[in-house]
């Protein structure tokens, strides 16, 4: 069985060489040459941990290709996976479907053979049966052109391991033959136990959304708590602890702080309640849009942290740790920790950023803040350090490590990973989302 991936980004890249890995022959496939280029070199255009070692791998093997062209990728495979990414539409809440619909329509009129598509992106309930339509049409007529849905649900940072290692299956088909088909692409997790859901469509697209949607309202909803103890005192860490225990809740993804980001979660509740209006729901997942206001408050609230140390954000020097969205990750799309850095410019400041990896993408968005090459640099002269990515090498920072370069030993930690104790011991003004107030009068600027 052959294998095409249409859309070589953090999702198609990734199950390209992890399919390779699997044993088949794949072709990876995007419109942008560049990115084609650099992938058939073996190099990967954006930072995901052990990807690069299996591209390399299966580029040499000779299992894994990469091509621009839609008639090679039809003519070449059994099995076609679209990967393409489906953003936010400008000013609007909806997903803007145009790349999806388009590499639908070109790859169906390019297939030469009987074939299965098969949908990966996230996308609104009810495109899989349009597609399904709309292949029907463009295909070339006698040949049997199969679609399925087969949502993904890989974390950046960890997509090597989710891709190999899922921890459930889904698809959604319209015929036993798309199933059977997908129980031999997955035989080796089906061989491991892993659970696979077939269903129809419509709950295979839905089973993405709600998950994702999930997992927003349980980082808001401890982000609403932090708001509570801001106020009342008391440690949302604590918090937190205390209700994970009940196993009916979960400790995960109850870490309070800057609150979530990226390309996912925030599209994805915008999308899922944007369609969910269009069926005439209006007030089904409206909800949703207190969940994405908690989150955005999360970024007010950092920002007037720093407002009340100063009074006035003016040439105040500030060193942001972080920009990606989540550690392991160069991806700073919707990333709360960019935003803030530029919120402080936008308001004054002089800030001076350090991420271990996402420099150069928040460069490419916010080309006036000052990139700094190590963590040293960036905290130098610095009056406030702000910690907004929980990156291993911020959680290991210590006072006595900075105290010396920095010129005010003001510190707010965004992701709850540092000692407040310990910062406070050697001096330091701490300040954390969630964390006890401290009562003291804010320090105004000379
Ligand atoms: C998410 C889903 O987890 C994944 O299943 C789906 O396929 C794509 O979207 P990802 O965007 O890679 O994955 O990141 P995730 O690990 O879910 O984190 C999302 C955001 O939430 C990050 O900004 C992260 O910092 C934040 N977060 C996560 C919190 O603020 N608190 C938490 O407890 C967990």
């Amino acid at each position: 069985m052959r294998l095409t991936v249409i859309g070589t980004g953090y999702l198609g890249a990734t199950h390209a060489a992890a399919m390779a890995e699997l044993g088949f022959q794949v072709l990876g496939v995007d419109v942008d040459p560049t990115k084609i280029e650099r992938l058939q070199q073996g190099d990967l255009p954006f930072h995901e941990p052990g990807l690069p070692d299996l591209l390399r791998k299966h580029t040499s093997s000779g299992r894994l290709r990469f091509t621009t062209s839609f008639e090679e990728a039809g003519a070449f495979g059994d099995v076609h996976f679209i990967a393409v990414g489906t953003p936010q539409r400008s000013g609007e809440h909806g997903a803007d479907m145009t790349y999806v619909d388009a590499a639908v329509t070109e790859l169906a009129r390019a297939i030469r053979k009987d074939s299965l598509i098969v949908g990966k992106s996230t996308v609104p309930v009810g495109t899989a049966r349009r597609l399904q339509a709309l292949v029907a049409e463009e295909a070339a007529p006698g040949l049997s052109v199969d679609l399925a849905w087969n949502p993904e649900f890989l974390r950046e940072g960890y997509a090597v391991e989710d891709t190999l290692h899922p921890d459930r299956l889904v698809v959604g088909v319209d015929s036993f033959k798309a199933e059977s088909v997908l129980r031999e692409v997955y035989a080796y997790a089906l061989d491991r136990g892993t659970p696979f859901i077939s269903t129809d469509f419509e709950t295979s697209e839905l089973v993405k959304v709600a998950a994702n949607a999930f997992l927003a309202t349980k980082i808001s909803f401890i982000n609403a708590f932090s708001e509570v103890t801001e106020v009342v005192g008391g440690d949302i860490r604590t918090l937190a602890d205390a209700i994970g225990y009940d196993a009916r809740i979960g400790r995960r993804f109850l870490n309070a702080g800057v609150g979530f980001g990226g390309g996912c979660l925030p599209k994805d509740i915008r999308a899922l309640q944007a369609r969910v209006s269009e069926l005439g729901l209006d007030r089904t997942m409206s909800f949703l849009n207190e969940i994405d206001e908690v989150n955005l408050r999360r970024r007010d609230r950092t920002v007037y942290l720093v407002e009340e140390m100063f009074g006035s954000l003016d040439n105040v020097r500030v060193a942001v740790l972080g920009t990606a969205f989540k550690p392991n990750s160069d991806d700073v799309r919707d990333s709360p920790a960019l935003d803030i850095a530029a919120r402080l410019f936008s308001a004054g400041a002089e800030v001076a950023v350090y991420d271990p990896e996402a420099n150069q993408n928040s460069a490419k968005r916010f080309p006036r803040l000052t990139y700094c090459s190590s963590l040293v640099e960036a905290v130098t002269e610095a009056e406030v350090v702000l910690v907004l990515t929980e990156w291993d090498e911020f959680k290991r920072l210590t006072p006595e490590s900075i105290s010396d370069l920095v010129s005010g030993k003001r510190i707010i930690d965004g992701r709850n990973i540092l000692s407040a104790d310990r910062w406070q011991d050697a001096g330091w003004m701490f300040r954390g989302l969630g964390r006890r107030v401290e009562v003291e009068a804010p320090i105004l600027s000379a």
